[in-house]
């Protein structure tokens, strides 16, 4: 099969379009002829600096398909079937072997392409503003990185559940593109300091909770803008810098900072359900599939670069 490859972590030209050797089958998992590959913030910090599993390494958290093999052990899974699957690798590639408690199937009314985009993204998003975040209707939400994947999964959800949504991104064009998915204001990063915004946009209350996937200095300003028993969901590190907070800040207030990490949970019930159900919503037209851009799964490559450039707003994805 043909797949993006590299040898060597690296910028996005690290990644070749080469031939390897087709997967073999697990006994308790399947194979899928992918459709589509959903790139995620953390297919690129892992080829930037991730462990290489195997060489050459297939990088890639998330793609769709259709099952082409099943595994001895399987039962409630069949050849044909289209199914969005989730592993910690391998997603870049024409052919994907993934555990079978991995996948979920895709209802006939959702187009593949925006399946790919569901597990990950929402679900951390969900686990985020609920799980951890114990987000409730009528409180305000500051969504970092609003334009991100996460973020744009986070700001449809919060406001599904009768939050007021705040989210950050670099540009005005990047923030008004955010309005139609359940932004109610937005706070340009590069032009304004985003804890003085948020206390301007909230009469000095600050807000319930702030989802946090960029990290480094950014969640500082994430605990300074939180009000009394505020909450952060920390959950990324886009901005690649060291996490330097001081805890200090979250004493006087009684707020909380809670690592969120969708993976550590991915494989139980609740998760497994929980992702589940946000397919059927998408299904139903209930929450929405961003997708910025599409590029051959032979330009992944530039499809990384062009993430790296901050254009993307929602998903860039690669298609086999
Ligand atoms: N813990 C978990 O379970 C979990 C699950 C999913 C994702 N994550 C993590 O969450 C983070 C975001 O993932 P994602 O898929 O939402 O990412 P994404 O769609 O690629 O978006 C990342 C966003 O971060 C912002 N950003 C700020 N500083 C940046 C920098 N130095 N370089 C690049 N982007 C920067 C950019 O928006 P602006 O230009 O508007 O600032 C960009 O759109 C990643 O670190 C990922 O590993 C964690």
């Amino acid at each position: 099969m043909k797949a993006a490859v590299y040898y060597e972590n690296g910028s996005p030209d690290v990644l070749k379009y080469e031939d390897v050797p087709d997967p073999v089958c697990h006994p308790k998992g399947v194979i899928i002829r992918v459709l589509a590959v959903s790139i995620e913030g953390g297919d690129t910090l892992n080829r930037w600096r991730g462990p290489l599993v195997t060489k050459p390494h297939i990088v890639g958290y998330q793609a769709s398909g259709e099952i082409v093999e099943v595994g001895s052990e399987v039962t409630h899974l069949k050849v044909g079937q289209k199914v969005a699957t989730c592993d910690g690798f391998g997603s870049h590639a024409e052919l994907r072997p993934v555990p079978a408690r991995n996948c979920w199937p895709i209802p006939d009314s959702l187009d593949p392409r925006h399946a790919a985009v569901i597990p990950v993204a929402f679900g951390t998003a969900h686990d985020c503003l609920f799980e951890f975040g114990r987000l409730k209707a009528g409180e305000t939400v500051l969504v970092q990185a609003g334009a991100s994947g996460v973020g744009l999964a986070a700001i449809q959800l919060a406001k599904r559940a009768g939050a007021t949504v705040l989210a950050t991104a670099s540009s005005d064009a990047r923030l008004e593109k955010l309005k139609a998915y359940g932004l109610d204001h937005g706070i340009n990063y590069t032009r304004d300091a985003v804890p003085e915004a948020v206390m301007k946009l909230t009469n000095n209350k600050g807000v319930n909770l702030v989802v946090d996937s960029v990290g480094g200095p950014t969640l500082q300003g994430s605990i300074l803008s939180l009000g009394y028993r505020g909450r952060v969901s920390m959950v990324g590190q886009a901005g690649r810098e060291p996490m330097v907070v001081d805890v200090g800040t979250l004493m006087g207030g009684n707020r909380s900072l809670s690592g969120v990490f969708l993976g550590a949970e991915i494989m139980t019930d609740r998760a497994h359900d929980m992702i589940q159900g946000l397919i059927e919503d998408a299904a139903k037209g209930e929450i929405k599939v961003v997708i910025d851009r599409e590029f051959p799964l032979s330009e992944a490559a530039a499809a990384h670069a062009y993430i790296e450039s901050r254009q993307a707003v929602g998903r860039v994805l690669l298609i086999p």
